[in-house]
């Protein structure tokens, strides 16, 4: 994938990070001036980023909610972005508190926030590394003190949210098939994607635009892919009902209604849930 380049030294004066930029759309604080800069050039050309943002969170709580009541208590979240409202480990914990969250980010400012709110979280942890390098996250699982958090040999939900785009077509299947491929029996894959249905919505020229946005501000490339493409990513799991569907419509019953259900649209994401 393209390399990010961070802020460092935290003051706020580097490049604008996509975790960063996901945050300031969030709500958030976690963002310094060029983020900020690079999220007001994203909305001039995608007016609805945030909701986009909104959506992707709404979907990632029904499906831990869906998960840990159907009794997955380890759920390993790549690429898990800066802490916002109803997290990974809250959503789960609320359903069984021995439920362990590791988040893995390439931003050490999610890692920071991430830790920070974890203090009275026993059980859970964040760190900092590379999705793109899955043999490493794996050979870290199991050799080190993080096998206590994510034992790979029991059921575990691998979540990739809205990160996947990212990741250019020549190397997604090494990124993701070394994890996906050690799932026990009884895991979960999840996946949220930017997909191609962007372009209906905001038109080529918008698309690239926003693309450009990413590619200049936070050296980033994003790739919009199509439900067929999004559904080999799954392998051998067998995707559960609805399918491979547009966030918004992904089991819209178990949260409050996202800001595309409202208007009577859809989100430009597909998101879905497979299990071994
Ligand atoms: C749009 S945010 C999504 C955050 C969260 N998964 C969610 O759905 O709300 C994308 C996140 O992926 C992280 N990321 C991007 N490339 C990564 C990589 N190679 N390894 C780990 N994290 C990465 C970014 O730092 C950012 O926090």
């Amino acid at each position: 994938m393209v390399d990010q380049k961070h802020d460092g030294d935290g003051a706020g004066g580097g490049r604008a990070t996509v975790a960063r930029i996901y945050d300031y759309l969030l709500g958030g604080k976690q963002n310094f001036p060029a983020d900020r800069e690079a999220a007001r050039q994203l909305l001039q050309v995608v007016p609805d980023a945030a909701n986009v943002a909104l959506s992707n969170r709404l979907f990632l709580r029904r499906v831990v909610r869906v998960l840990a009541e159907a009794g997955i208590t380890q759920f390993l979240d790549l690429g898990s972005g800066i802490p916002t409202q109803g997290n990974v480990h809250e959503i789960a914990q609320a359903i069984n508190p021995a439920t362990r969250v590791l988040y893995v980010d390439i931003d050490p400012v999610a890692v920071v926030a991430s830790n920070e709110i974890l203090m009275g979280s026993p059980g859970c942890r964040a760190i900092e590394g590379d999705f793109t390098r899955p043999t490493q996250i794996v050979g870290a699982l199991d050799d080190s003190d993080l096998a206590t958090v994510i034992d790979l040999d029991q059921p575990t939900a691998l979540l990739y949210c809205s990160v996947l785009q990212q990741v250019p077509d020549e190397q997604i299947d090494a990124v993701i098939a070394p994890i996906r491929d050690r799932l026990a029996p009884g895991s979960a894959m999840v996946i949220s994607h930017l997909s191609t249905t962007v372009t209906e919505a905001y038109g080529a020229t918008g698309v690239a635009k926003a693309k450009n946005v990413y590619r200049t501000q936070a050296a980033t490339e994003i790739i919009p892919r199509t439900s067929d493409q999004l559904a080999a990513l799954f392998g051998d799991l067998t995707l559960l009902p609805p399918g491979l569907v547009s966030l918004t419509h992904w089991r819209a019953e178990l949260s409050e209604p996202d800001p595309y259900a409202i208007a009577g649209t859809s989100s430009p994401m597909l998101g879905g849930v497979a299990t071994r």
